[in-house]
């Protein structure tokens, strides 16, 4: 089955970046993440993935930014069987799948109604798992979902394209509404947001980054505790690098060695 033609905004079209990087590594003959759902959306969608010129390393660094969240949602849901997940700005992520999580288990997805039509062509529903079409950020769509156990909000590649306020909000409202929970996303600190269009996922798709975060304590002010926070060495493991051009090597080396760089991109994990 082939979807009909895409026609997505600049932000939502950084989705099918992603998507594609996921399927690239997917043709490795050892990829970092693995996901072969990613490769079948890849060819049931009607776009022109080529023009994202995705090189080998910006792959890596999609599936790696991926495994590290997936742990983390294992380890949460290992825990909380019974949760509800909340994976916020999805796009054509098929990490529902990747997780595989039991029927008992509510996990919604959430992304602008363009995306979340496109999904529901490839990506069906099923007991326990439902799909919401909404702004994150116009915070109606909470109304929909069940509030009355622990919750684990996901968000990988959204909150830099959130404006600040609206960021905030979000993040309030969720600690408000649930109980207990954890809330795992990745942000870029505000030197990332500056030197955006030298991330070539932003820059291809034209689309425009807002929110950075340099001290994640400050989110703390939101109602949320912060657990953990992994700056830029998490792409350091030996299976990554081992996979990277030597000019990546170079760069992940320097940026080590450099906390400015070390922290423009960092993955947060909190509890609430
Ligand atoms: C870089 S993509 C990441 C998609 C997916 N998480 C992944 O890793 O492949 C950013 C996603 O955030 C979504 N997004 C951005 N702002 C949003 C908002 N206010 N409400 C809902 N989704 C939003 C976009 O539509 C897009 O799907």
């Amino acid at each position: 089955m082939a979807t009909g033609k895409v026609h997505f905004t600049e932000e939502q079209s950084t989705n099918l970046a992603t998507l594609y990087g996921r399927a690239l590594d997917n043709r490795l003959p050892r990829p970092i993440l693995g996901d072969p759902t990613a490769e079948e959306t890849v060819r049931k969608i009607d776009y022109d993935f080529g023009k994202f010129k995705m090189k080998p390393d910006m792959a890596l660094s999609v599936a790696m930014r991926a495994k590290v969240i997936d742990e983390r949602v294992r380890a949460f849901l290992r825990e909380h069987p019974d949760a509800t997940v909340l994976h916020l700005g999805c796009g054509m992520d098929s990490r529902v799948y990747r997780i595989d999580p039991p029927r008992t288990l509510r996990w919604y997805d959430v992304d602008y109604p363009d995306v979340i039509d496109l999904r529901k062509q490839v990506y069906p529903e099923r007991e326990g798992y439902q799909q919401i079409g909404s702004s994150v950020t116009e915070l109606d769509w909470l109304e929909r979902v069940p509030a009355d156990g622990p919750a684990l909000v996901v968000a990988e590649g959204l909150t830099m394209y959130l404006d600040p306020e609206g960021g905030r909000a979000l993040l309030r409202a969720l600690a408000a509404r649930f109980p207990s929970g954890e809330m795992v996303f990745d942000v870029f600190g505000s030197l990332g947001i500056k030197l955006q269009k030298l991330n070539p996922v932003v820059r291809r798709a034209k689309a425009t980054l807002s929110w950075g975060i340099d001290d994640a304590h400050e989110l703390e002010r939101l109602g949320l505790t912060l657990v953990e926070e992994l700056d830029a060495s998490y792409f350091a493991a030996e299976e990554t690098v081992s996979l990277m051009s030597p000019a990546m090597r170079l760069q992940l080396k320097l940026a080590l060695m450099i906390p400015l760089f070390r922290n423009m991109g960092r993955i947060l994990r909190y509890r609430f």
